[in-house]
């Protein structure tokens, strides 16, 4: 046995009093979670401290929170390893983030991350006619959508979610990990016009700002932002779906600019990415009055300095072999009979592929 202590974040919205910490001391062993440390203090010292859990083995998703800092599941992280992380030894547990807290560290999930998910169609629009006994499905199909599945809906990702932060309305990657299973689908009669909703809603698949905090988040694996760019190239590179958000164009910008220039060459992804993929994008009239809406952000970016005068009109020049071996990834990637997604499930070495 070991003695450890846990600082919880206490709020009663209906009490009127601000949030405040509780700290509290618990004999356990070491390889005992943080869930059983907290039910040992409401046991022991505080009956009402609000927590929610059921299955206490990471399967039914409900005891979502924050251990220093870092979202996860409370019954899925050891105490030895939580009081390691703490940087004074205590155990510091919070609420998800980018959820409403309804009591201590439970939050309302039904008024986000569940919202969010019966916006995708949460289910199979099944091909017709339906098969009198079953539908025959690609081994490698479902393989496909296996990490998709894996998802036991725990919000941690949603907590994490820089995007949601912004934009409380971004479908966040939960859900859009949710669509991608039925996207990947072939069983699916809806795959057209999922994509398109999904690229064509303003806070759908290009409103993700790739930050990579709902891959570390996910105690499952599932990898919501490696689902959301599956879902991207579904949508342009497959069903060539382009959207009015200037998503696709965005992405094809970025990826051309590269090749072009070996780094990403910031005075150009504007005008690239309203006016088509060329260096004189910038001179057509659709691409200028873009542009000119765009104003705000440009002076914002001159302001940190993402952009300066010198860099815009003088872009940074690779070595010429550099820019050739990234030209040769390009060609590799982009020569491929058929392209190769990676998951979870369906591994491989890149030099295995080339
Ligand atoms: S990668 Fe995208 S979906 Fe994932 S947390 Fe970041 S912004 Fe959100
Ligand atoms: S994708 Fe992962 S983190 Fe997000 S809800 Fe599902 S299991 Fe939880
Ligand atoms: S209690 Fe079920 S996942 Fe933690």
């Amino acid at each position: 046995m070991a003695e450890f202590t846990l600082k919880l974040r206490r709020y009663d919205p209906e009490s009127g009093e601000p949030a405040y910490w509780d700290e509290h001391t618990v004999d356990l062993e070491p390889h005992r979670s943080v869930l059983e440390a907290i039910l040992q203090a409401r046991a022991l010292h505080d009956g009402s401290i609000g927590i929610r859990c059921s299955c206490r083995a990471a399967i039914c998703g409900s005891c979502g929170v924050r251990v220093n800092g870092k979202p996860g599941l409370a019954c899925h992280t050891h105490l030895d390893k939580a009081q390691r992380g703490a940087p004074d030894g205590v155990i510091e547990v919070e609420p998800m983030g980018n959820m409403p807290v309804i009591k201590d560290l439970i939050v309302d999930m039904d008024a986000v991350h569940w919202k969010k998910i019966q916006q995708v169609t949460p289910w199979l629009a099944a091909k017709q006619p339906v098969p009198e006994r079953e539908y025959l499905v690609e081994h490698e199909a479902m393989v496909d959508v296996t990490q998709s599945m894996a998802c036991i809906q725990c919000g941690a990702c949603v907590s994490d979610c820089l995007s949601m932060e912004v934009d409380p309305d971004f479908v966040g990657p939960a859900a859009l990990a949710k669509a991608y299973r039925f996207v990947g689908d072939p069983r699916d009669a809806r795959t057209k016009s999922r994509l398109q909703e999904l690229a064509d809603d303003p806070h759908g698949i290009y409103d993700c700002t790739h930050c990579f905090k709902c891959i570390d988040a996910c105690p499952k694996g599932v990898a919501p932002m490696s689902q959301i760019m599956r879902l991207r190239r579904r949508a342009g590179s497959d069903c060539h779906i382009e959207d009015p958000n200037n998503g696709e164009r965005h992405e094809r910008a970025f990826v051309s600019l590269v090749r072009d220039f070996g780094l990403l060459n910031e005075a150009e992804l504007l005008p690239r990415s309203y006016g088509g993929d060329s260096a004189l994008a910038k001179f057509k009239p659709a691409a200028a009055k873009e542009l000119a809406s765009s104003l705000p952000a440009i002076a914002k970016a001159l302001l940190r300095r993402k952009v300066t005068p010198s860099t815009a009109l003088r872009p940074h020049k690779l070595p010429a072999s550099d820019l050739k071996a990234i030209k040769h990834i390009y060609d590799t990637v982009e020569g491929r009979a058929e392209r190769v997604e990676l998951n979870l499930y369906i591994s491989g070495r890149d030099e295995d592929l080339l």
